[in-house]
């Protein structure tokens, strides 16, 4: 099984060498538009094969989607990257001409490739790849909902002083501020998070959660890349082993929670296929009024891109 990272940048490197360790994939191709980036980085990963003990060969290429052809899965990364200051949706008109591009590329050389979309702003980047490669919703969307619940579990283990194992959680809405982490859906090792912390910790965690990806903007310069990659990785993998698995990620909805042509953060159960179900959770009033706020937001910058589009 081939497997295609486009972008060879923090998130991009950082990908390509989880799907790699983890080796459940016969060749992972790294691609990038500034020579020589992604070759070098793919040799760096590779040579870390006799090391960490996996078989999977990555190779890296500037621009040549010839060698992505035939891949099963590919993670596009491609993108400028937020700056402190900035919010995920300033990158939209830079980074919706390279998905454009890059989407076409891959869906030329891949026709039946399921596509994973990192690239920011998310929502609005995963709505770009669907427009662009006309293919069925199941196999195009987003990686965000898998690093936003990490950031709220690592917050939450560390409150509890427990292992960030045994923390399950969901999280909906779009890729920014308005997300909307869930705790009656929150669990540890069983027992609701709600038992465990008092309503003002947990609320002061929500909020962290909801800032996490600018507080690391702020401390590095630059975007996160270690969970963010990683994230991708756990999507690539339950693809590529057929896992059936539940996350939440960034799913066009048709009616889902009341909300039509939008695509955004929702629990899904990922397989072969790519999204296999979009599950409906029994939010309450509350929630739904959060979910439908952030939708809100998401949409506006969904039709920025619509007008864009149009007149490109
Ligand atoms: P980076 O700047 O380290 O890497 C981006 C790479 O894309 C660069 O190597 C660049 O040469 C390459 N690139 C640009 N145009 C290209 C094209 N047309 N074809 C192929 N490659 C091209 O940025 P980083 O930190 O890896 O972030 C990548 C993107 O992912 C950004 O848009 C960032 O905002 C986003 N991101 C999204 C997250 C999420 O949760 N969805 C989390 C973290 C980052
Ligand atoms: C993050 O959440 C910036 O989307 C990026 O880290």
């Amino acid at each position: 099984m081939k497997i295609t990272v486009v972008g060879a940048g923090n998130v991009g490197a950082t990908c390509a060498q989880v799907i790699a360790q983890k080796d459940y994939a016969s060749e992972v191709v790294l691609l990038d538009i500034k020579s020589g980036i992604a070759e070098g980085k793919a040799l760096d990963i590779w040579q870390t094969a006799p090391i960490n003990g996996y078989g999977t060969r990555v190779r890296g290429v500037t621009d040549d989607y010839a060698a992505t052809a035939g891949s099963t899965v590919a993670v596009i990364t491609s993108g400028l990257p937020r700056k402190p200051g900035m919010s995920r949706d300033d990158l939209i008109s830079t980074n919706a001409a390279i998905v454009r591009s890059v989407t076409q590329n891959l869906i030329r050389h891949s026709p039946d490739v399921i596509l994973i979309v990192v690239s920011n702003p998310l929502d609005v980047m995963t709505y770009c790849a669907y427009r662009t490669a006309g293919i069925p919703s199941s196999r195009v969307f987003g990686m965000a909902g898998i690093l936003d619940t990490a950031r709220y579990n690592a917050f939450l283990a560390e409150a509890l002083g427990c292992s960030p194992k045994d923390i399950q959680s969901m999280l909906m809405g779009g890729h920014g501020d308005t997300m909307v982490p869930l705790p009656r859906y929150t669990t540890v090792a069983g027992i609701p998070v709600t038992e465990l912390i008092d309503q003002e910790r947990l609320q002061a965690i929500i909020e962290r959660t909801k800032k996490g990806g600018g507080e690391i903007v702020n401390l590095l310069g630059t975007s996160a890349w270690y969970a963010p990659g990683a994230a991708a990785a756990l999507m690539t993998e339950a693809i590529a082993k057929d896992e059936h698995r539940i996350f939440p990620c960034c799913a066009w909805l048709t009616g889902q929670y009341g909300l039509n042509n939008i695509y955004m953060g929702v629990p899904v159960k990922l397989g072969r296929n790519g999204i296999e179900q979009i599950l409906e959770l029994r939010l309450n009033e509350d929630e739904l009024r959060l979910v439908h706020q952030s939708a809100a937001a998401v949409k506006e910058v969904m039709d920025v891109l619509d007008r864009m589009m149009q007149t490109a």
